[in-house]
């Protein structure tokens, strides 16, 4: 393994959505038995995005109490990952930056790889820091997750921002060397520029998830990585929760390995819960259920957790953190529980609005109807620009 140098996660903090649909609402509408939903994926509810919010405002509100609680003067760059882009050509993270009033001695730089995209971006941001140890880097992860109405995909929809500080001597998780990687050039997902919803064969892109993990996990043996007997726990990108179930079975079985219920429960039974709430956050899942095994496990001091980032296409990556003494008293685990807690239950009705709902494209001056209680808004939209304002 490669020399230690202390750098990984320093803060993380996550944003979601205004609005919430329980899946009982969905399983009303569609004649499910909620069991599917509840036990078969995984998922209780998912978060849904009001007229006015998006990925920036939901990043600007996952980075603004880092930003709060360090200042940003020693960040001097942020990388901000999604699928669910608002513009071709500028990032999303120059909005942001903008309304977190950062110094304009940064850089700012969108990334996009599906639902890898932030592990990129975290990545990228420790060889930063690995070159100049006073920089921070702000990686923000931010998607809105849809799918087509009445498809086996919509209950999976969801969204949510998780926004880390990246830094030497981290106080939540340093992340090791080395790292097991996997490409393949596949369409198991994909969303076109010219649709609002993405593409999916289910069940396709859940082998094409299985057989990436294995060929990461190859590659990080091969990589002279831990064995899999050392990790404390295990965090895997969610789709939906019971992915990460289907995920950790394959791996204890194909490295010959117990893989019965409380062997599973066990190893990624705290890395659920916010997942199970929020639905499909992409790029941001992983790093939700990161915070949900921080915040709702027993002391991890010192432990390693082995972290599994999937974007469908497909690149993922094997990698490991430990868990740095101290870690508690920098966790946000209120604020957490006060985002999932506070969205307002939208009915079938309201949800199938919403959906559908899409910004004018004649480049005229229109208000965004406010809708959200967050800290950030789209404004309005005017010559083709989006306006942002903090509400
Ligand atoms: N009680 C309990 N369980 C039930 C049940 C009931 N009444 N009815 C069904 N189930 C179970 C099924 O047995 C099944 O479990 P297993 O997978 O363990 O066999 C589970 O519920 C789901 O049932 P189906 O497979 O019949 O469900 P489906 O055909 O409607 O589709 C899905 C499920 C493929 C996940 C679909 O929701 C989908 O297409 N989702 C989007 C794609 C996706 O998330 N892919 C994941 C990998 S790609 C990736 O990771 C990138 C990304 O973020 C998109």
């Amino acid at each position: 393994m490669a020399a230690d140098l202390a750098i990984g996660i320093h803060d993380l903090s996550f944003a979601t959505t205004e609005f919430v649909l329980p899946h009982t609402t969905l399983a009303a509408h569609n004649g499910t038995d909620i069991g599917k939903y509840h036990v078969g994926i995984g998922l209780r509810s998912m978060s849904v995005p009001a007229a006015d919010e998006d990925i920036v405002t939901m990043g600007a509100a996952a980075a603004a109490p880092i930003v709060a609680r360090h200042g940003s003067d020693q960040i001097r760059t942020v990388v901000l990952a999604t699928e669910s882009s608002v513009d071709q050509s500028k990032s999303a993270g120059v909005y942001v930056h903008s309304l977190l009033g950062m110094p304009s001695s940064t850089r700012v730089v969108e990334l996009k790889q599906a639902c890898y995209g932030a592990t990129a971006g975290l990545q990228f941001a420790a060889g930063l820091v690995h070159r100049d140890r006073t920089q921070r880097v702000l990686v923000i992860a931010s998607d809105v997750s849809k799918y087509e109405l009445d498809s086996p995909g919509e209950p999976t929809q969801g969204a949510a921002a998780a926004a880390m500080l990246v830094s030497a001597d981290p106080a939540l998780v340093r992340i090791e060397e080395p790292s097991g990687l996997f490409t393949a050039d596949i369409m198991d997902f994909w969303r076109p520029n010219y649709l609002p919803t993405a593409l999916v064969d289910g069940q396709d892109s859940i082998a094409a998830y299985l057989q990436a993990l294995e060929g990461a996990w190859k590659d990080y043996t091969e990589q002279g990585g831990r064995a899999l007997e050392e990790f404390r726990a295990f965090c895997y990108h969610q789709p939906f929760p019971k992915m990460a179930t289907k995920a950790h079975r394959q791996l204890l079985r194909s490295s010959g390995h117990d893989s019965d219920d409380s062997r599973v429960l066990r190893d990624i039974g705290h890395t659920t819960d916010y997942n199970a709430a929020v639905g499909n956050s992409y790029t941001a899942s992983m790093y939700l259920g990161l915070a949900s095994l921080l915040e709702s496990a027993d002391d991890l001091t010192g432990q390693p957790i082995g972290l599994f980032s999937y974007g469908s296409g497909s690149v993922a990556e094997f990698f490991a953190g430990t868990v740095v003494p101290g870690y508690r008293a920098h966790l946000r685990a209120a604020a957490h529980q006060e985002a999932i807690a506070r969205r307002r239950p939208v009915d079938y009705a309201r949800y199938r609005e919403l959906h559908g709902l899409s910004l004018p494209e004649d480049g005229g001056d229109h208000a965004v109807p406010p809708q959200t209680g967050g800290p950030y808004r789209l404004a309005a939209l005017s010559g083709h620009k989006r306006i942002y304002q903090p509400r």
